[in-house]
């Protein structure tokens, strides 16, 4: 294949320039990295597994009508997007707590809260991606008051969709992150889900015995970590075996 510009490359994910204006190519890499990349992995067909499961969950959710950056999956490690402007956020949806507000709040791993909670950090590697509030993001216009509007109602869409997505295969929606994008079209600006949803995005926990089906077993070193994401990709019908083979069949470059 001819050589493509790069545009982009981050921990997890590479952004290649598309065979048409206004798109990419989203290739998804095998690396791992937790704590703002302090701790580091490869961890083979990590890639394969969430270009599938995301693929699955953006065509579910463009079903319902939530505007999304996907087009189509192009092969095992890379899809087709729209190219938009990414807003510099990562918003976070809690049902269930766990991770950082656990312990910045001081509430127990695994209790409901009273209901769902969004929260925003902006985007920013060097800074940790610290928690900020919709004042700092509208006083140094990181999006604008209708944007987060926006993003608040379609991440408490995807949440309800996803909780029941997930249920359906006994899995717990714990929580998830997303992050959206400015869609240019003509005169026109709109707010659409951008990245990934996968089970590096999400917490996702087994209803019937509490396992972790996410990427908090590759934070916590619990082990299994493709095993993990196979499952959910399995339970979710989109692949049919989760034995290594078949994974290993599909990790080809
Ligand atoms: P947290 O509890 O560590 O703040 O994570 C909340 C959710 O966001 C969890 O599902 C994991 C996800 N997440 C990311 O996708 N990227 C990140 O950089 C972080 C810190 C969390
Ligand atoms: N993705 C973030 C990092 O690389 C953190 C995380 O997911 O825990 O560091």
């Amino acid at each position: 294949m001819a050589k493509r510009r790069k545009i982009y490359e981050g921990k997890a994910k590479i952004l290649y320039e598309g065979p048409e204006p206004g798109t990419l190519i989203q290739y998804f890499k095998d690396d791992a990295t937790a704590f703002n990349n302090e701790k580091r992995a490869v961890l083979d067909g990590k890639g394969v597994l969430n270009n599938r499961i995301s693929e699955f969950v953006m065509m579910q959710l463009n079903a319902i009508g939530l505007p999304t950056h996907f087009l189509k999956r192009l092969n095992m490690r890379e899809q087709l997007i729209r190219e938009v402007e990414i807003i510099p956020l990562e918003v976070i949806c809690r049902n269930v707590a766990a991770g950082s507000i656990s312990k910045r709040l001081g509430i127990e791993e695994g209790t409901q809260l009273p209901r769902s909670i969004i929260e925003f950090c902006y985007k920013k590697d060097e800074l940790g991606d610290p928690l900020v509030s919709e004042e700092h993001i509208t006083a140094f216009n990181w999006a604008t008051n209708q944007e987060i509007d926006d993003i608040i109602a379609m991440t408490l869409r995807i949440n309800d969709f996803l909780t029941g997505l997930f249920a359906g295969v006994s899995i717990k929606l714990v929580d998830f992150k997303v992050e959206y994008g400015r869609l240019y079209e003509g005169d026109m600006v709109r707010t659409v889900l951008a990245d990934e949803i996968s089970p590096d995005s999400c917490r996702l926990w087994d209803m019937a015995t509490g396992e972790k089906l996410d990427k908090d077993r590759f934070r916590r070193d619990l082990g299994g970590v493709t095993d993990a994401y196979a499952e959910v990709a399995r339970r979710l019908g989109i692949i049919k075996e989760k034995s290594g083979a078949e994974i290993l069949s599909f990790s080809g470059k």
